[in-house]
């Protein structure tokens, strides 16, 4: 037998010990977990927690742009926009797969979000009242995903890492033409360009909340980086969200709503007002401005498609039926 220049974590039987040895062995080489593999508890139950709530972001994430494909502009902005959605359908549907691998049913978590138990990204609880909110998501909330998402790309779990990986790429295509709905915008009437702004001076700062709470109040960060889950703190991130937003907004022409906004060369990173922390809270506690009709959605989404899930099954049943038939 030759063996295997990658360490793996063994296999779910390994005792304690030897698995704790293995799985630290994996993380320190920067090799994969994979779900044959001894993980702790702690780690599995944290990723099922990301994952999940991470699948569950993508799939309320197409509420507030399913909301415009109707209206949108042109037909080639509806065929963006309607590709766009159902990149992030997919995207729930990779993740949701991955969760699965650890150990929850999709059952399980269709049912937490549905019961409103399960938490998903903050920023799928503001409304989007104008058609300049296109431009905007896809250039900041894309924009932060896609800050957020490239380092998981390198998690150390297999299944989250590889899904990560088509996402990211589809992400990009998103922020790209949010940038390009902006600008069209901006090159646009003296309306169209006030619309544009606006909603950038909506969307800015929910967009950086996005990167969780500040450093030295975020009490899980440093384990998940000491698992190779996380490979940046939220500021970190932050900071490198801004540093790609500042010279796009120059090319936009739009202004980014900070007046304190600046590069500190002395400490390489960027000086900015605090963020009203209060607001992400309220949010996360379900009193955002549209935390209720996310979840009255969803809801009403997973009853009336009950019918396809029991079609499906009577489906699954009769072609069972058939080969177990053939066999006699
Ligand atoms: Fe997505
Ligand atoms: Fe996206």
């Amino acid at each position: 037998m030759i063996a295997s220049p990658i360490p793996t974590a063994g296999n779910p039987a390994a005792d304690d010990e030897s698995g704790q040895a293995a799985f630290d062995a994996v993380i320190a080489a920067d090799s994969r977990i994979e779900p044959r593999d001894w993980m702790p508890e702690d780690y599995r139950r944290t990723l099922i927690r990301q994952i999940s709530q991470h699948a569950h972001s993508e799939i309320i994430g197409m509420q507030p742009e399913g909301n415009w494909i109707t209206r949108a502009p042109s037909l080639k902005r509806k065929a963006i926009l309607l590709a766009k959605v159902q990149d992030e359908a997919g995207h729930g549907l990779y993740l949701y797969s991955a969760a699965q691998t650890l150990g929850i049913t999709r059952d399980e978590m269709t049912r937490q979000l549905i019961d409103g138990k399960a938490k998903y990204s903050s920023i799928f609880n503001y409304p989007t009242p104008t058609w300049a909110d296109m431009g905007a998501i896809g250039w900041l909330v894309d924009g932060a995903a896609i800050c957020n998402q490239v380092p998981l790309c390198r998690a150390s779990y297999g299944p989250y890492a590889r899904a990560m990986v088509r996402i990211c790429k589809e992400e990009s295509f998103h922020q790209r033409q949010g940038f390009e709905i902006l600008l069209t915008l901006m090159q646009g009437t003296d309306a169209q360009r006030e619309m544009a702004q606006e909603s950038v001076d909506r969307w800015y700062w929910p967009a950086l909340m996005m990167f969780g709470p500040p450093d030295d109040e975020s009490p899980n960060s440093a384990r998940s980086m000491a698992w190779k889950i996380k490979r940046f703190s939220n500021d970190e991130l932050r900071q490198r969200f801004v540093g790609m937003l500042v010279p796009q907004a120059e090319a936009l022409g739009v202004s980014l709503p900070d007046p304190t906004l600046r590069w500190n060369a002395q400490e390489e990173r960027y000086d900015m007002s605090e963020i009203d922390w209060t607001e992400f809270h309220e949010i996360l506690a379900g009193r955002g401005p549209m935390n209720a009709v996310r979840i009255q959605n969803r809801r009403n989404a997973h009853e009336d498609g009950a019918w396809v899930r029991e079609a499906a099954v009577a489906y699954a049943r009769r072609q069972a039926l058939k080969a177990e038939r053939q066999v006699a």
